[in-house]
Formats: C-alpha cells, structure tokens, sequence
C-alpha cells in the first residue's frame, strides 16, 4: 500500500433494517496515487465513496476504526445529468463554485473558470453565452462535473463511474482527460467502475468489490495476470478484446 494520504481502516456500513452492507473495507492511497475499485452493481462501491467523503444517505450507520484523510476530497458522482443543478447554468455554476472554494474575486473566478473550459475542451462560449446542463450533452456536463470537482483543488478525487452514461469513444476522451489532468494537477484519485478494463486503463493498483466486500487487492498487474480469487479470473475472462482479423 502507498503512503497515507487517505486511510481507511475497517469500515463497516449497515442499512437502517440491519443488512450489512459494507463489510470491513480498508483501503489506502498515497499521493498522485491512483486506486480502481471494480465491481459488479451493488457490491458497495458507491457507498464506499460517500462514506470516505461523508455524505452518507440518511439511515446508514457507519463504523470504522479509522479514518484519515490529508488534504482536501473531491467528488464526481455517478450520473452527470442528476448531478448539476438543471435550473443553473453551467458555467455560472462553475465560477460559483470557484469564487466560493478558491475565495477568489467575481472577476478573477470568472478568468479561472475560463481556463477550466479550456482545459476541458468544453465550448469556450459558454463564458458569454451560458447554457443549461439539458443544453448539453452527456460528455459535455460529465466534463463540467469534472471542472467543478478539480475546482475545488482536491488532494484526492473520488470518481464513482464517472464514464458509465457515456458512449464509448467519450468515455474514452474522458479517462485520457483525467489521466492528463492528474497528470498536470497531481491529486490522487480513487475511481470506481464495474468495467475492469476502465479500471485497468487508469489504475496502478485494483480492488475488486463483492457482496459488501473488498475480495481482492494489489497491483494492476498481479491482479490481471494472477488473479487470486474466482471472481476476479471470471472479470479478467470476461474482458472483451477486439478481434484479430486477417
Ligand atoms: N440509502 C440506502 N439505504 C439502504 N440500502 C442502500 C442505500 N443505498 C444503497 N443501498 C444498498 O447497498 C448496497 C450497495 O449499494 P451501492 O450503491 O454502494 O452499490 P454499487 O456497487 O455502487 O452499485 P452500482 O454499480 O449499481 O452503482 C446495495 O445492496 C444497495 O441496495
Ligand atoms: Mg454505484
């Protein structure tokens, strides 16, 4: 495990009915670190999150032995249209968000704020003529998400499938996005997904998630190469691959 820019050890959470959600989740990333968790639908991953930046949905407790994070936590959530506030427009949002985190001028968020369009290849027009998020597309307000969580200067960016609603080839721009930007801005980033082969484009080190629990952790390689558990050879098999063609 990396050094400790975010450790979480023994986290257990529980419905208000008492089903046991999350069972003994530990994890750790250092900095610049990036961790894929991979899992199928409802396994815990999105749960895991919440509770790593606290915002648990009411009525589920939580337990852990500890919990530190250095650094400022940043989220981008799993469905980018129910994300934004669809009766604000985008950028005002954006610089909002800016002049509230950064305690920046009106006018200096507005100027950092225009960079982030830049920097996101969203149209650069939106700084005069401002849109709706419903006026965007899927990747366009994915990437908007993606502006306003950086623009809080996170240490560390959890991203819960932050490319699932997306066809492929933006869900691609949008991974080769994040490695640029980590790249460039050096957070560390936690990314959940249940597409192995995502995970493994972005990640040095893989969780993979089951029924609550994390079955199985190490580096991308040992992983894919000699998956310990079951479940984890049967994600590794089930990686499509194109097809050779003569
Ligand atoms: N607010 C809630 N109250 C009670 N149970 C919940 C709540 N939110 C999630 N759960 C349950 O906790 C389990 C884990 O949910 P979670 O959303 O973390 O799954 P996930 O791995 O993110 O799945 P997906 O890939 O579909 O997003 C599921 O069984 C889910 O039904
Ligand atoms: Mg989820």
């Amino acid at each position: 495990m990396g050094s400790d820019l975010l450790t979480i050890k023994h986290l257990n959470l529980y419905s208000r009915e008492g089903s046991h959600l999350v069972k003994d989740v530990s994890l750790s990333i250092g900095h610049g670190e990036t961790l894929g968790i991979v899992g199928e639908s409802g396994s815990g991953k999105t749960l895991t999150l919440k509770a790593i930046i606290g915002l648990l949905p009411t009525g589920i407790r939580e337990t852990c032995e500890e919990k530190k994070i250095e650094g400022k936590c940043a989220m981008i959530f799993q469905s980018p249209l129910t994300s934004l506030d669809p009766l604000y427009p985008v950028f005002r949002q954006l610089v909002d968000v800016v002049e509230y985190r950064q305690g920046v001028s009106r006018p200096e968020a507005q100027k950092i704020a225009e960079g982030w369009l830049q920097k996101l290849s969203l149209p650069e027009d939106l700084a005069e003529e401002d849109r709706y998020p419903g006026e965007l597309s899927g990747g366009q307000c994915q990437r908007v998400l993606i502006a306003l969580a950086l623009a809080t200067k996170p240490d560390v960016l959890l991203c819960d499938e932050p490319t699932t609603a997306l066809d492929v080839t933006v869900q691609k721009q949008v991974i080769d996005l994040l490695k640029d930007l980590q790249k460039e801005l050096g957070f560390a980033m936690i990314f959940v997904t249940h597409n192995l082969a995502v995970a493994s484009q972005l990640c040095e080190r893989l969780a993979v998630m089951r029924h609550g629990e994390i079955i199985e952790e190490g580096r991308k390689a040992d992983v894919l190469k000699h998956p310990a558990h079951a479940y984890t050879k049967e994600l590794v098999d089930s990686v499509l691959s194109v097809p050779e063609v003569d």
